[in-house]
């Protein structure tokens, strides 16, 4: 097993990328873009386990996505759902633990069905935890957790003055592990696209032109290196990160 690095993102977050031009380069149809961006996402989460990461959460598909051809997002369904099947034994010997985030009720129940049985199957593993963000959307989240206040505070069981930042990120998805610490979006665009807006608050930022499919181990280890080369300061100054002056 690897050392664990001098500084480590604890929780990784990803925008995979790049599928379709990966694709059109080669002469190919999208689908097979969307194939080989599948292996290079089983090839990550195995690597940021080795890397000991803690948390890894990737953005397979987001709320905009189903303005895509239809076509192509009936492929990516089925996609994903032989990619369940396929691979929740694979987590599971890796002692992964999978969830969903993203607001699943547009899905098909079978594929309801495959992802709450891959959540029950690995839910007491113990090692990287691993979220999936399906039918997700940074303004979704942000909105459902205020409808979950809104509720209780119709109920009498908050008081609106309670509601501060905390409470907030309470009712936000991922709510019970940290906050990401490094972003990486392939495919070369400079933009968050509706992922984690609340969470991104304060998480180094890495951007790189390559390709989802062609992102492998090195090019993570390129990303954690940026990482470790960063002074994140959360609004104090340099030298009061450094231990100097307060
Ligand atoms: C990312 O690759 C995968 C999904 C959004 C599902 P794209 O399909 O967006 O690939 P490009 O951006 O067209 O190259
Ligand atoms: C973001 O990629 C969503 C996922 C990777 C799932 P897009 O390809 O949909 O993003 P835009 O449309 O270029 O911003
Ligand atoms: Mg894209």
């Amino acid at each position: 097993m690897t050392e664990p690095r001098e500084s480590l993102p604890r929780h990784v977050a990803i925008i995979m990328d790049g599928n379709g031009r990966w694709a059109r380069q080669r002469g190919k149809p999208r689908a097979s873009g969307h194939q080989a961006g599948f292996r290079t996402t089983r090839d990550i989460v195995e690597a940021c386990g080795k890397q000991q990461i803690e948390a890894l959460t990737m953005f397979a598909f987001s709320s905009e996505n189903w303005n895509r051809p239809q076509k192509e997002v009936g492929l990516l369904m089925d996609l994903f759902l032989r990619a369940l099947k396929s691979e929740v034994s694979k987590l599971c010997e890796n002692n992964v633990r999978i969830r969903f985030i993203g607001e699943r009720s547009a899905f098909q129940p079978k594929l309801r069905q495959e992802m709450d049985n891959a959540e029950a199957l690995t839910r007491d593993n113990t090692g990287l935890k691993l979220a999936i963000a399906v039918n997700y959307g940074g303004r979704w989240d942000i909105v459902n957790a205020a409808k979950q206040l809104a509720v209780q505070v119709r109920e009498g069981t908050l008081e609106p003055e309670q509601i501060d930042i905390d409470t907030f990120s309470q009712h936000v998805s991922l709510s019970e592990i940290t906050e990401p610490d490094l972003f990486i979006r392939t495919g070369g665009e400079k933009r968050i696209s509706n992922y984690l807006l609340w969470h991104l608050a304060y998480t180094e930022l890495y951007f790189t032109d390559v390709l989802w499919p062609d992102f492998c181990e090195a090019e993570l280890i390129n990303a954690l290196d940026f990482f470790a080369g960063r002074q994140r300061r959360f609004g104090k100054t340099g030298d009061q990160v450094k231990g100097g002056a307060v």
